[in-house]
């Protein structure tokens, strides 16, 4: 093992659980759209950590949140409150439907509070009958073992024993099926308004108003998981307000800290009078340090500059995929929305969305991907154009390198 000024990429695999698989370059430095490597090389950032770092790295706004915070208190425990997470928390209802907030410090944990908050409600208000929770295949709510079974990929919740019940995967986008399934046994419906890590695919207008109009049909609770869409991505500040459709709980994370970890969910008065005293907790959710930064952060997010921004940016990046697509014809379609977009491979080129990651990064370019087809971009919302023009010189040239 070397020293700590020396960490090399392969005593990662001395030293960490092997659940990852990361790649070679270690980043030690972010500015902007920018990041540096140990070796001085620099990285155009089209990933944003995935869809995390929304107003780039080491924002002045968020480091003088941060370090003003950092000289009052660091942590109480939710024994005490304390002021950022009320401020945060107002903030919060002041951008959407919520009136009621819950701290956690990931997505995963924000969706498992929203299960809880759902089946809870359930039990309370109905029976314990009532206790089925629908989501979609491809769908992604995170890692805890309630939230990855939920997700639509049994791939992630397989091999861990026993899963917990009564959860049904259904298509998304189907309409008809998830009207055949549903039934007054139908606690919850969780789904994402535009699907991340299963490849970057939108609710069509007629399928998110229809699962609405079943929740309230079957008194079936709707979760919105925004985890990825949420914090201006989309161009709205939170993604169901570009559909018309108001769900009864959203999970928020990510993007929600812009760097620093912090996850919340949000609901109404009258549902989260059900999660009562000792029913659900944490020890770091609402931390006063995690809580200032994402103020900061939602402040900024929500200008309307901001979120204007978004929008304009999404074209640049569409325009500048498409005309990468006229001179090397690899992708099908271009899709999402705002700042969440992904470049579908088309049949020739089946598979291999991580070799063009890899290939990017060879050029200065961090990209991800959405799946083996699909390679996804989830940059800073404030990126400045020549940060994507540049971005785009290095994709052409990594293009390249691939159709040689
Ligand atoms: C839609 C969605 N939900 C939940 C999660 C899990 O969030 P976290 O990794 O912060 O637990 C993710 C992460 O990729 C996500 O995209």
């Amino acid at each position: 093992m070397t020293t700590n000024s020396q960490v090399e990429r392969k005593d990662f695999n001395d030293v960490m659980v092997p659940c990852y698989n990361p790649m070679e370059v270690i980043p030690v430095k972010g500015e902007g759209a920018r990041v540096w490597d140990q070796t001085g090389k620099d990285y155009i950032d089209f990933a944003g950590g995935i869809a995390v770092s929304c107003l780039g790295h080491c924002h002045p706004i968020m480091v003088n949140a941060l370090q003003e915070q950092s000289q009052k208190l660091w942590h109480l425990s939710n024994v005490m409150t304390n002021e950022p997470a009320i401020r945060l928390a107002k903030k919060l209802t002041e951008v959407s439907f919520a009136e009621k907030v819950f701290f956690a410090n990931s997505g995963a944990e924000a969706n498992e509070a929203a299960l809880k908050l759902a089946r809870r409600w359930a039990v309370d208000v109905h029976s314990e009958e009532k206790s089925e929770i629908i989501a979609f295949k491809q769908g992604f709510h995170g890692r805890t073992f309630f939230t990855v079974t939920v997700g639509g990929q049994a791939a992630y919740s397989d091999g861990f024993g026993p899963k917990p019940g009564d959860i049904t995967h259904l298509e998304y986008n189907n309409l008809a099926e998830l009207e055949a399934h549903m039934s007054d046994k139908t606690c919850a419906i969780m789904m994402e308004p535009l699907q991340g890590e299963g490849g970057i695919i939108s609710p069509t207008s007629e399928f998110v108003k229809g699962v609405k109009a079943l929740c309230e049909k079957y008194n079936a609770l709707l979760i919105f998981d925004e985890v990825q869409t949420g914090n201006g991505r989309t161009g709205d500040f939170y993604a169901y307000q570009g559909l018309g459709v108001t769900p009864d709980i959203l999970s928020t994370a990510k993007s929600l800290g812009g760097g620093f970890p912090i996850g919340a969910m949000l609901t109404t008065t009258e549902l989260a009078q059900h999660l009562k005293v000792g029913t659900h907790g944490s020890t770091y959710g609402g931390n006063p340090l995690a809580c200032a930064i994402a103020e900061a952060v939602v402040e900024e997010v929500s200008k309307p500059d901001v979120l204007n921004g978004v929008k304009e940016r999404e074209q640049w990046f569409r325009s500048g995929l498409e005309a990468l697509n006229a001179k090397y014809h690899m992708f099908s379609e271009i899709r999402g929305k705002g700042l969440l977009l992904g470049a579908a491979l088309n049949e020739e080129w089946q598979g291999r969305a991580r070799d063009i990651l890899v290939a990017a990064g060879e050029q200065g370019l961090m990209v991800l991907v959405a799946g083996v087809n699909v390679v996804r971009f989830t940059p800073s919302l404030v990126i400045t154009k020549e940060e994507v023009e540049l971005g785009f010189e290095r994709l052409d040239k990594a293009l390249a390198s691939l159709t040689k």
